[in-house]
């Protein structure tokens, strides 16, 4: 009965879900099936549908048909879309979409300024839909509902709850379902994608009288699809176009008229500091929604940060190195290339961010993008590879696809994978693929060996950083740079574990089990995902408090009574795992030990002596 009773809630849930997610699915659907737009394709399209946008905050979405109402007076509705920002209480927004950016230029001009607050007016696509002056008329409802577009989303840029993942999840048939399912339900979403272009439109418009040509392009993974929502948006403000979308264009009649221009004497990087402390200082003063604005200007690319109350956005801004723009690009060919790209590096990422591999902010740990190097470089290398190789699509370009950065970085490379006549014949399914990334990895020679998306295989390390990604833009730089001894060593171990948890998943989920038994316990994907809640040890504690958690994970093992059925080293608090193979026990058992000497030797090494503690200090 009971079981009964989870599963009708979980179908209720699950159709809940899909009635949301029907208008964002159908409008990826809408773009993919219509033709596979290429990454310029798509950044143009998606600013252009900013251009014709604007969000107008609301008291609620009641007052969407009246919004509509008297926003039709400027021209025609597309589309409108509801999101709420919590802070306090709910703040409600509306993104309607025109038919044109002359009708939505039309709607923002109308605006008037603020009378109650003192800030200097400034004209920007975020709007607030107040209540018409005392004694003057309501403009009217529409009588009908069906003269108007329904709001495609209702409050559109909501995070799905942890805990109705996990059922939506849980009801999966298989494991390759449950991969597919949490990207579905955890990628950026239509709205999301949109508002981030309105993010960047803001910055642009903001600048454009004085720098009529200055662009705000998306970058990472905002745009290259594997974004989740409420990813940060990474933002590059270029003031050439040298992005190569209007080559074409340059040399057809070149004007004789030249602009005046103030000659910069200092050197490229302390003038593009100082640029970006002006334009910090701008959108901190005037930019409607920017706040919390940061200067990260030492790093090596200088970003300025900030977070947009209005959209509910983390934004990083940058002025320099166009290669983090292409890079995308190449990640977006990428995922385009074989529908198992994206969930698969989805699913990655959520085991590694459950498992404290991956942080937020960046530090010693690997980051998503490197990460997101692991995956694609564990696709090309398959013995059935499903990715080509970069090298082999930078021969493949043509003249239109050369590209090259204001500092002379080559990022040439072709931009149309089907001139390539790559066909992969690789037919695994998401969970063998998944396990084998785990494999691979757990076997992987990080001490002496690099990885080359280049070449798409293995190279002599040429330093010794504990990781080593060769940049596939710059490849005199190590992507993973950052990463410490010690999260190297924790991603072997992870991936390790991740190996033996996902094996033995695979076989239970071979095995009959009754109606609606999955849903009860986690399974499959889900067991990867341990302890998601638990606060995390950051390496400044040096090796010893990471090693004596993974050690006492392993302790668990002694005090499990019965020693055909091992506590899984990875979830105390699951189910334990019966190896119905004796020759996968005794494997396991084998590398558990292995593990054990190893964990031994390295805390051996590194803890510090009495002595060096004291000279260290
Ligand atoms: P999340 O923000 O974690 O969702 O992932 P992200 O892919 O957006 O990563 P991040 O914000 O750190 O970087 C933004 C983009 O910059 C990446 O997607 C890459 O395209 C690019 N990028 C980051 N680091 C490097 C690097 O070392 N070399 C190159 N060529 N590009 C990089
Ligand atoms: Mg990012």
């Amino acid at each position: 009965m009971n079981c009964l009773m989870r599963r009708s809630q979980n179908l209720l849930l699950w159709r809940n879900s899909c009635v949301k997610h029907r208008s964002t699915d159908a409008a990826s659907a809408n773009r993919n099936a219509a033709t596979k737009l290429s990454y310029e394709e798509f950044i143009g399209h998606q600013q252009k549908q900013a251009q014709r946008s604007i969000v107008v905050q609301v008291s609620s979405e009641k007052s969407y048909p009246e919004l509509y109402n008297y926003c039709s007076r400027f021209g025609s509705i597309l589309g409108a879309h509801h999101y709420c920002v919590r802070q306090d209480e709910a703040l409600h927004y509306v993104l309607l979409e025109y038919s044109s950016s002359g009708e939505a230029a039309a709607a923002i001009d109308s605006g008037v300024s603020n009378g109650d607050l003192c800030g200097v007016p400034v004209r920007s696509p975020f709007l607030w839909f107040r209540a018409p002056p005392a004694g003057s008329k309501r403009t009217p409802n529409l009588a009908a509902s069906d003269t108007f577009p329904a709001l495609s989303a209702l409050d559109g840029g909501r995070l799905m709850e942890s805990s109705q993942l996990l059922a939506l999840v849980r009801g999966a048939q298989s494991i390759d379902e449950q991969v597919l399912l949490l990207h579905k339900h955890t990628r950026l979403n239509d709205l999301g994608i949109r508002l981030r272009f309105l993010a960047a439109l803001q910055v642009q418009q903001a600048i454009s009288g004085m720098f009529p040509s200055a662009q705000a392009q998306p970058f990472g993974s905002s745009v290259n699809g594997f974004g989740k929502m409420g990813c940060d948006l990474d933002l590059i403000l270029r003031f050439n176009d040298d992005t190569g979308s209007q080559k074409s264009l340059a040399n057809t009649d070149p004007s004789r008229l030249v602009f005046h221009t103030k000659e910069n004497l200092s050197n490229g990087r302390s003038q593009t500091q100082r640029h970006m402390e002006c334009f910090g200082d701008m959108l901190h003063l005037f930019l409607p929604g920017v706040c919390h604005v940061r200067r990260i200007l030492q790093a090596r690319v200088p970003i300025i940060k900030y977070h947009h109350e209005h959209l509910n956005l983390e934004v990083d801004l940058s002025m320099s190195n166009l290669t983090g723009f292409y890079m995308s690009e190449l990640l977006y060919m990428f995922g385009e290339l074989d529908p198992r790209v994206r969930p698969l590096t989805f699913s990655i990422r959520r085991w590694a961010q459950s498992c404290g591999l991956t942080n937020p902010s960046p530090g010693r740990w690997i980051s998503n993008f490197s990460l997101t190097c692991l995956v694609m470089f564990f696709l090309q290398q398959l013995r059935q590879p499903i990715l080509p190789t970069i090298g082999a699509l930078a021969k493949a370009a043509e003249q239109a696809d050369s590209r090259v950065t204001e500092d002379g970085i080559n990022c040439t490379f072709a931009r149309d994978m089907d001139r390539l006549g790559f066909r992969s014949r690789n037919q695994s399914s998401l969970s063998e693929l998944l396990l084998q990334f785990f494999e691979f990895y757990s076997q992987f020679d990080f001490h002496n060996r690099a990885i080359s998306l280049n070449e798409g295989r293995a190279l002599s390390k040429p330093d010794h950083s504990a990781m080593y990604i060769v940049n596939p833009l710059e490849q005199l730089l190590n992507v993973s740079k950052n990463v410490s001894m010690e999260e190297c060593e924790r991603l072997r171990i992870e991936v390790r574990n991740a190996a033996w948890v996902l094996e033995s998943e695979v076989e239970n989920v071979a095995l009959p089990v009754g109606e609606g038994e999955r849903q009860e316990h986690s399974w499959g994907l889900l067991n990867l995902f341990k302890h998601p809640e638990k606060p995390l040890i950051r390496p400044n504690m040096f090796f010893k408090p990471r090693m004596v958690e993974v050690s006492d994970l392993f302790e668990q093992k002694e005090l499990t009574p019965n020693p055909s059925t091992p506590h899984s080293p990875t979830s105390s608090s699951s189910p334990p795992i019966t190896y119905k193979s004796v020759a996968v026990r005794q494997q396991v058992q084998g590398i558990k030990t292995a593990t054990r000497t190893e964990l031994k030797q390295i805390r051996g090494s590194s803890t510090p002596t009495k002595n060096s503690r004291r000279s260290s200090r």
